[in-house]
């Protein structure tokens, strides 16, 4: 089922296509939309406190399922461990869940990435449905079917490749979300615009700082583009041999810095603001990207505020992170970088270029 505020859009992954449905204030539909997909008996919804209160106990009321609760967990990247895994099957198994029932990921990428697990893993695998609540997992964490927990040696390091039943993103749920949520959404949105959308582009420069306020309308529109474009990518390749790579533009210079800052509280979407800002600089520096591509670029980042200490920038140690991010591969490290608004080129870093590309953040 659809409904004119609703938009399809479809992920054609062979042999596990999936939709994702996105609109304002659709919520209520949730139930009719699961049933024209499948009927379940038994329905897990995992979620924090804090959104059961906001979303989950309205999301539940819609189902018409002979045994649906919600499983809580704590807000916090510390939620991806272990440790709340152990308690999300204990849960499971104590309301005797079966094969052939459903989890629902309600929350934002922490829920999304750790529910997906449980449903990937837990007796060998339910189904599951993605229902994403902050502007970063509309966008990004939602779609693609990568899920996973943290190991205290590194983020990410446990996981499977789980695809969805289907997304639903219902961007109402973003009303309440606070500003650095919103503003580490839109670090990914204007990933999308220079990799691959100048449609998108240009409607972040006429609009980016009623997105930055919450407008619900503007956030609608840049949910359905990004997630058109996520989805075109991923169907493209699926298990992350390839094309994927590409969604990394700013993410390899981010990352540098996400290690950097860890403690003083900068967020990755923040760091891919940032990296965003270097990659730019270094296609600039290698005579790819023009003077006004340059500007241009620089001009839209420049309008999300992303506080951090200009002093603690050190290019050379920054390099040094970079070498040891764990997708590098033999020895060399690659930059995804763009020449123009959709067009995109693999470069392998250098040092000297990389270290001139962060020093634009001093
Ligand atoms: N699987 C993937 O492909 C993928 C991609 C990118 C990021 N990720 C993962 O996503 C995680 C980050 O996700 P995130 O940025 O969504 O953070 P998050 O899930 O921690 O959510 C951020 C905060 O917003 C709150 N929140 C969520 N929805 C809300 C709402 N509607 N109103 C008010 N508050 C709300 C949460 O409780 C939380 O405190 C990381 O663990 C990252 O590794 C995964
Ligand atoms: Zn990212």
């Amino acid at each position: 089922m659809t409904t004119d505020k609703m938009t399809r859009i479809d992920v054609d992954i062979p042999g596990a296509a999936y939709p994702v449905y996105c609109g304002r204030d659709i919520l209520q539909n949730f139930g009719a939309v699961l049933s024209g997909h499948k009927n379940y008996r038994q329905v897990a919804v995992v979620t924090h406190p804090s959104l059961r209160r906001l979303c989950g106990e309205r999301l539940l009321e819609t189902l018409p399922v002979e045994q649906k609760f919600i499983l809580e967990v704590p807000e916090g990247e510390g939620s991806k461990s272990h440790e709340t895994l152990m308690q999300l099957y204990t849960g499971l198994l104590e309301a005797r869940f079966e094969r052939g029932a459903l989890i629902i990921a309600l929350g934002g990428g922490v829920i999304g990435d750790l529910a997906g697990f449980a449903a990937a893993t837990y007796l060998r695998g339910v189904d599951l449905v993605q229902c994403p609540t902050t502007l970063l997992a509309q966008v990004d964490s939602s779609i693609g079917g990568k899920t996973g927990i943290n190991h205290p040696l590194g983020k990410n390091l446990i996981g499977a490749f789980k695809q969805p039943l289907f997304v639903f993103s219902d961007t109402a749920l973003l009303a309440t979300l606070p500003a650095g949520e919103i503003r580490c959404g839109l670090g990914e949105v204007i990933k999308y615009a220079f990799i691959g959308d100048e449609k998108l582009l240009t409607y972040l420069e006429e609009n980016v700082e009623r997105a930055l306020a919450g407008d619900p309308a503007v956030l609608e529109y840049l949910v359905v583009l990004s997630a058109r474009q996520k989805a075109a990518v991923v169907e493209k390749d699926e298990k992350e041999s390839g094309l994927r790579m590409i969604l990394n533009f700013g993410h390899t210079f981010g990352h540098a810095l996400e290690a950097e800052f860890a403690y003083s509280g900068l967020k990755h979407g923040e760091t891919v603001i940032l990296g965003m800002k270097c990659a730019l600089r270094y296609a600039a520096a290698l005579g790819r990207l023009d003077e006004a591509g340059l500007r241009r670029g620089m001009a839209l980042l420049e309008r999300i505020p992303v506080a951090y200490d200009r002093s603690k920038i050190d290019p050379a140690r920054l390099w040094r992170r970079m070498r040891i991010d764990k997708k590098v591969k033999d020895g060399a490290v690659r930059l995804i970088l763009v020449d123009r608004p959709g067009h995109w080129f693999v470069e392998e870093a250098r040092r000297e270029e990389v270290e001139t590309a962060f020093a634009v953040l001093r």
